[in-house]
């Protein structure tokens, strides 16, 4: 490669708040610092299945006003794996060599992806086959990308969800209800426990750490009984029933979109406890708007450093966020496994601390509780 280069960017799998910031990041960094051409790739791969490919050419004009935008400026798209591309008539083909020719075609130096660890796999596999430079950004509201502390959009989702479970406080307390709110996060529980601890939910439930179904209505009935009327509980969508079984919607192509515990708890624990219970599912709402500040810096901090690394020559890694700092790893690491909440770790040790039920078999509400300050007495009123 010469001085003067032409990289690409794209954005693949789900969307989040933050990627904006980092393809305006890229853009800015290769335009500014190193006088490079920057293509932008429409709906990740799918952009480069269209003849010709669906590219925007980046400038800083372009991103000026991206850097708290929502969503992907460039479109993406969760379903187009190129190595089993679903087709019209319901089969899968292999369609990776179209994408690679389309890259070579549009001349370009390096490709900077940003996606969670299924794009990433699917890219790095797209880049190794194709002789491809290729550099992963880690994005994902469900923060499971291993290695990197952070992942762009997880805190902006971990923001609306806490939110949310602030407004909900006070209706649920209103009407003396227990208040259940299902979450995004795949199989990992990030979300949840963050924003159920920032909330100050009473149970957080996530896929990570078994829960007996009963010890959770006692502790329900636990709090009712110490004059604690309402009660927060927080579900990661994964989260499995008391039989053990994942609540989801089977899709076309065996993908399935999980869904559904959220109700399954407020119709069991309604049964078991006598309880009147509320659902609310967040859903997609945590995935969109402003991106928060520290996905802004992240998104930006990753985007600089993914050019630096393409102007340094070193390929076929991944940005990270560790202990405070940008850094790189390869992305075969990054992939290899996924980050799960650690049922001994921190965030897991100050939600028992706080007297927080994860479902565990001996969770209690300490004894010393005997009143709820705070909670509205409205009883009757409509
Ligand atoms: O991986 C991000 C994520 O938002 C998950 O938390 C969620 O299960 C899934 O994507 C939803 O996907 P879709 O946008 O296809 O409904």
């Amino acid at each position: 490669m010469g001085n003067s280069k032409r990289i690409g960017v794209l954005t693949s799998g789900g969307d989040c708040s933050g990627l904006n910031a980092a393809i305006r990041a890229v853009t800015c960094c290769a335009k500014n610092i190193y006088g490079w051409e920057v293509l932008g790739i429409c709906r990740a791969t799918l952009g480069l299945l269209q003849q010709p490919p669906e590219v925007i050419r980046l400038t800083e004009a372009t991103v000026d006003n991206w850097l708290t935008m929502g969503g992907t400026m460039l479109g993406t798209t969760n379903k187009g794996n190129p190595f089993a591309f679903p087709m019209e008539d319901g089969t899968r083909k292999d369609r990776s060599q179209e994408i690679i020719d389309a890259y070579h075609g549009l001349n370009l130096d390096a490709l900077i992806g940003i996606g969670g660890d299924g794009s990433l796999a699917i890219l790095r596999k797209l880049a190794q086959q194709g002789n491809i430079n290729f550099i992963g950004i880690p994005k994902t509201i469900d923060n499971d990308v291993s290695i990197t502390e952070r992942s762009i959009g997880f805190e902006s989702a971990v923001n609306i969800a806490t939110e949310a479970i602030d407004r909900l406080h006070f209706t649920a307390a209103s009407h003396n209800r227990v208040m259940i709110v299902e979450v995004m996060g795949r199989d990992a529980g990030h979300i949840a426990l963050n924003a159920g601890i920032a909330g100050g939910a009473h149970v957080i439930l996530v896929p990570e750490i078994p829960y007996d179904l009963q010890s959770v209505c006692d502790f329900i009935c636990d709090r009712q009984q110490h004059g604690r009327r309402h009660t927060l509980v927080v579900v990661s969508e994964a989260v499995c029933t008391d039989a053990g079984e994942t609540l989801q919607k089977e899709l076309q192509f065996g993908e399935h979109r999980l869904g559904g515990i959220g109700q399954y708890l407020a119709d069991t624990v309604a049964t078991k406890t006598g309880s009147e219970t509320r659902v609310t599912v967040l859903g997609h709402i945590q995935r969109g708007g402003i991106a928060s500040p520290m996905d802004r810096l992240l998104g930006s901090a990753f985007g600089v450093a993914a050019v630096d690394l393409i102007a340094e020559g070193k390929f076929d890694r991944m940005v990270t966020w560790q202990n405070g700092q940008v850094s790189s790893v390869p992305i075969t690491e990054a992939i290899a496994t996924y980050r799960a909440v650690d049922p001994a770790g921190t965030l897991a040790k100050t939600a028992r601390g706080l007297g927080i039920c994860l479902g565990d078999r001996q969770a209690t509400t300490p004894d010393n509780l005997t009143s709820e300050p705070k909670e509205p007495q409205l009883q009757g009123v409509s």
